[in-house]
């Protein structure tokens, strides 16, 4: 019997150095390890041995068992070493292949038109002034000349963050970007209250209405403000400003017109329209045939609205105007619906 044991651990070994990859030496595994090999039979017939027998040949096949398993792991390592320098030889990893592309992003359709407002805002000379988009009511519509009861507040249904808080000055999101007029006016003129110096500013940023959402009207968009307060400012100052404007945003040949309007922070007050960049003026869906594109509103600061931001009516004037770039980034790409910009489509996105 021990010498069977012996015969049993020397063929075994001799067929595990035979083998040469991982599945047959899980085969290996089975045939001399495994509950129907010789050796799992000597253990099973261990009990039909002499009292005599029984110790040694238990002995003798526990050490054959441990041999054969030691002898398994480490041409078990051996086998995976092996196979990791196959696969390092064989493999080759091109480097010069050329990646994936990423897909690049960009700016935001109505960035885009706000920053080139601005750009060209900047080159005619205007700072940059951003204030909050929560505003009181007393910035968003006393100072500027809206009474309380004031039909134009009609307009602007607000989002009112605390009513009814705090009286009659309730805290809002900002119906439009004009109440930063006084906080700039404010803002310079406490640097100098005897003498305040001028100002030329464009007041970009999202403003809030409480309104139905359709194809023409958002709850939120951009709005940019302009601002010029000085001695002996005049309406043609405006109106040069403005169509120097226009040529710059829409071309050297733009036609613009200015027609009377209200507002109650300017005193007088005009809309500009630019001529139809669709139609060349001709009448078209875009212009609804009127040959004319109304691009923005503005005026001369109204005097309460100076002495409101601190600077004395009767020595200062000035003048302001309000413009949306998602409206002027419509009428350039013919969007037809202004609930796109917020959408958050990255079909719509992509094209621009
Ligand atoms: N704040 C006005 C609005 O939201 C736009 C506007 C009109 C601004 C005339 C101005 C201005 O500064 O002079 O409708």
């Amino acid at each position: 019997m021990l010498e069977k044991l012996d015969e049993i651990q020397s063929s075994a070994l001799q067929a595990l150095y035979s083998v040469m990859d991982e599945e047959s030496l899980q085969s290996w595994r089975v045939t001399h390890t495994g509950r129907s090999s010789a050796l799992m039979q000597v253990f099973s017939g261990l009990g039909q041995l002499s009292k005599e027998e029984r110790p040694l040949v238990g002995q003798k096949a526990n050490q054959v068992k441990l041999a054969l398993e030691a002898a398994f792991n480490e041409h078990s390592q051996v086998i995976q070493k092996a196979a990791l320098k196959r696969s390092l030889e064989g493999e080759h990893l091109d480097v010069s292949l050329p990646g994936r592309p990423l897909r690049g992003g960009h700016l935001h359709p109505a960035t885009q038109t706000l920053r080139r407002i601005l750009g060209i805002l900047a080159e005619m000379g205007f700072q940059v002034y951003t204030s909050s988009e929560v505003e009181t009511d007393e910035y968003n519509f006393q100072n500027l000349n809206f009474p309380p009861d004031h039909p134009a507040r009609e307009m602007q249904d607000s989002f009112y963050v605390e009513a009814g808080e705090r009286g009659d000055n309730p805290v809002l999101l900002r119906t439009h970007t004009s109440p930063g007029q006084i906080r700039a006016m404010r803002a310079a003129a406490a640097t100098d209250p005897n003498n305040p110096p001028p100002i030329r500013i464009a007041l970009p940023g999202m403003c809030f209405r409480y309104e139905q959402i359709t194809a023409r009207s958002e709850v939120q968009f951009n709005q940019v403000e302009g601002l010029a307060v000085g001695r002996s400012i005049t309406f043609s100052d405006l109106k040069g400003t403005l169509n120097d404007f226009a040529r710059r945003m829409f071309g050297q040949n733009a036609r613009t017109r200015f027609r009377a309007q209200h507002f109650p922070f300017t005193e007088p007050s005009a809309e500009m329209d630019v001529e139809c960049f669709v139609c060349g003026g001709k009448g078209c869906p875009v212009c609804k045939q009127s040959g004319w594109l109304e691009i923005l509103g503005c005026g001369m600061v109204h005097p309460l609205v100076l002495q409101n931001g601190g600077y004395d009516p009767l020595r200062y004037t000035g003048f302001a105007f309000g413009m949306g770039p998602e409206r002027q980034a419509m009428l350039r790409y013919k969007i037809e619906d202004i609930r796109y910009f917020w959408g958050n489509d990255v079909r719509f996105l992509e094209q621009f």
